[in-house]
């Protein structure tokens, strides 16, 4: 039977199956393609690190069936996680808060804090309830490479190092998860996500920080580091002005705009997304990966506008222009 496995009921009774018995599984969410083991079997959390080459002390993500599983996962639960927690799950939300003492710290990287999150896909929830546990999961690619946004993604990049790929077809989000810390005097949004600080706001009735502040240095938080969703192709950002001159310099650049403005086709190849950012972020991974794959030299993508709604996006895009050699660092918006 192939790997990749349409996500019926009967491929998810087999997928919980092989979770019981350690073994790994990809299956959907709303954000990316999680890399799914038993979060309370340390082998299963050890076999998920190597799969994805990622560092042990990077803690990976606990996946509930529910809220009311909370407070089997974390103890001291600040007021502020029951109330997010109800808002916003199922939903891109990653909570952090303090490890339940039962929880053993593979899975999360050492630390004594946890990262739990309730997705929003019948598939997920599913397996989830059929498990009937915590399910760890990070994103399904190898460590510093793009999220996988599709079953295909996943397969590309892991292979054989899934038992089972279980397939639901794109995410609708196709950005990560919004993680905020609640382990700190003020909750602080950790990494952005559809999921805003003004929404968090209104539900805590408090300010929240931003993630730009991070202030703990305590918190491993791998998607903060400088190299991270980044394709093989070295990528920079380039304002939309400049985008002209940049490609007259270079035609074996591929191109990656939003703006509606502009002609299709610049270059041979082009990918044209959305100028909505829920909707371009949706996108956004799957035509990295189809610029990465073709013979494209670099990858120039047009600096969208620096304001709220496109936070997400920009932060993605930022960590993926990090490989810049190129004197079109110059022209790099900051
Ligand atoms: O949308 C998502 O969050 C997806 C889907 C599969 O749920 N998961 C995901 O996992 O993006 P991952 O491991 O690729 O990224 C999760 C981030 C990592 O940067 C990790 O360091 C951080 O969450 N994280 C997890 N647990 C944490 C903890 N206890 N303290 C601080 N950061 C944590
Ligand atoms: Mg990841």
């Amino acid at each position: 039977m192939s790997r990749v496995r349409i996500a019926e009921p009967a491929a998810i009774e087999d997928a919980a199956r092989l979770l019981k018995l350690g073994r790994l599984v990809a299956f959907p969410t709303e954000t990316v393609y999680g890399l799914g083991g038993d979060a309370l079997n340390t082998a299963a959390c050890q076999a998920i690190f190597q799969a994805k080459n990622r560092p042990v002390d990077h803690p990976l993500i606990v996946h509930l069936p529910d809220a009311a599983q909370l407070d089997r996962w974390a103890v001291n639960i600040p007021d502020a996680a029951w109330k997010l927690a109800e808002a916003f799950w199922p939903g891109p939300l990653t909570l952090i808060v303090p490890k339940h003492p039962d929880v053993p710290t593979t899975v999360t990287g050492g630390q004594n804090a946890i990262g739990l999150r309730v997705p929003n896909h019948p598939v997920a929830l599913a397996l989830l309830s059929t498990f009937g546990s915590g399910i760890a999961a990070p994103s399904a690619n190898r460590f510093q490479h793009i999220s996988p946004t599709r079953a295909s993604h996943v397969l590309d990049d892991l292979g054989a190092r899934v038992e089972m790929i279980l397939d639901g077809g794109p995410c609708s989000l196709g950005l990560e998860s919004t993680i905020v810390n609640l382990t700190g005097d003020q909750p602080q949004i950790l990494r952005p996500g559809a999921i805003g600080k003004e929404a968090l706001e209104a539900v805590l009735g408090n300010p929240v920080l931003d993630h730009q502040l991070r202030t703990d240095p305590e918190l491993r938080v791998s998607g903060a580091m400088t190299l991270h969703y980044a394709p093989q192709t070295p990528c920079f950002l380039c304002p939309t002005a400049l985008l002209a001159k940049v490609l007259s310099d270079d035609s074996q650049a591929g191109l990656l705009t939003y703006s509606a403005s502009l002609p299709n086709n610049l270059v041979r190849h082009h990918i044209r997304l959305s100028d909505q950012p829920t909707l371009y972020g949706h996108e956004l991974y799957q035509a990295l990966r189809t610029l990465d794959k073709t013979d494209v030299d670099t990858i120039i993508i047009e600096s969208p506008p620096e304001t709220v709604p496109w936070q997400a996006v920009n932060d993605r895009l930022r960590k993926a222009a990090k490989k810049l050699h190129r004197p079109y660092e110059l022209t790099t918006a900051t």
